[in-house]
């Protein structure tokens, strides 16, 4: 039996470079070898105000992104979160183990509550429990994800270890994926901050969906170091970061990215970086639009009803270990 992959992005805001290289482009290696299941998480969404119609339809764009980046569907199952219920109601059963001090510890929860005092919403603190549910009602064994994502990975293991011992061996103890290269990219005008879907200026980050001229634009304008040499150093942030897409997306060695910029300076591997990542993004823009939406649905639909399948066995044993099946 194969092992299974469980991961997930929220429909909101645009998806960018770094989205791409931490996340899904290590999805679509994976699907060959686990069982996978890819969600388009919009329950997540809605921790923050998402208008209706911009939400539905993100939500078919990131089906798009998902299949345009190489997620077969006739291999891996894509579905959106809320239309297998059982997420919602497994998160229920999580947040009733889950301990105010632990999700108080998150540093997501804490750098988006920032300046909020009391007005947080709490759907922003309870939202690693329903990523836990979103991973153990699948019984992934493997969760690919970026960096900024292993906290949340290790609370899901936590929680998983509590009902196990509490109620009796039910959850696989999720492992995080966290590739050794692409994890963290940082934002183009701030090298110390990652790049962000909710970052307030679009210089920081390219959108996969960006043209050509504006990904030179945000290319010419992303910060740099002081220093001409264009090396991986870590002491000079800015450089590492864009060296760190150009072998990204070039999929070279690190020693040949290097060696094709000794003496050539800061401008030129400007240039030679932004169109790398126009011809990485090329066959991925000329795929994204080219999806009939009726079938678009209906492969969400087929993919929900897999999901389901799996996730209701998973809440009926666990329901069915603290005694709440009453009826059924
Ligand atoms: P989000 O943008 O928070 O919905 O993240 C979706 C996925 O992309 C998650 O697996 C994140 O860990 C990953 N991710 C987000 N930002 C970055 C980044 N700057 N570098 C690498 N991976 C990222
Ligand atoms: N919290 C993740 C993020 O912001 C998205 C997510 C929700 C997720 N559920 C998940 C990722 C389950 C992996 C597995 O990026």
């Amino acid at each position: 039996m194969k092992k299974r992959i469980l991961s997930g992005v929220q429909p909101s805001g645009n998806l960018h470079i770094g989205n791409y290289l931490g996340a899904l482009k290590n999805w679509v290696t994976l699907q060959k070898d686990y069982e996978s299941f890819f969600c388009i998480v919009n329950l997540h969404a809605i921790t923050l105000p998402q208008e209706p119609e911009k939400l539905k339809r993100k939500t078919l764009e990131l089906a798009r992104i998902y299949l345009a980046a190489g997620i077969d569907p006739k291999v891996s199952t894509i579905f959106v979160q809320s239309d297998v219920p059982e997420h919602a109601e497994l998160a229920w059963v999580l947040t009733c183990i889950s301990r105010m001090g632990e999700l108080e510890r998150m540093t997501q929860f804490k750098d988006k509550s920032k300046g909020k005092g009391e007005s947080v919403g709490v759907g922003i603190f309870t939202y690693p429990v329903l990523m836990a549910s979103d991973i153990l009602l699948y019984k992934a064994n493997l969760v690919p994800v970026g960096q900024d994502q292993k906290q949340h990975l290790e609370l899901t293991r936590d929680l998983a270890e509590r009902f196990n011992r509490d109620y009796g061996e039910t959850f696989v103890i999720p492992e995080p994926y966290i590739p050794p290269v692409g994890a963290k990219i940082q934002s183009l005008q701030d090298p110390m901050k990652k790049m962000s879907k909710s970052d307030q200026d679009p210089n920081g980050s390219i959108f996969l969906l960006d043209d050509a001229d504006v990904i030179r634009k945000k290319i010419k304008r992303a910060v740099t170091d002081s220093g001409t040499e264009v090396k991986f150093d870590k002491s000079r942030p800015a450089i590492n970061n864009l060296l760190t897409i150009y072998q990204l997306v070039t999929d070279l060695p690190a020693e040949e990215c290097e060696n094709r910029f000794v003496g050539k300076g800061y401008g030129y591997f400007k240039t030679e970086l932004a169109e790398a990542i126009i011809e990485f993004l090329r066959p991925f823009q000329q795929k994204v639009r080219s999806y009939d939406e009726q079938e678009l649905i209906e492969t969400l639909k087929s993919g929900a009803e897999k999901a389901r399948s799996v996730a209701c066995q998973t809440l009926r044993e666990v329901y069915e270990k603290m005694g709440l099946n009453y009826a059924s």
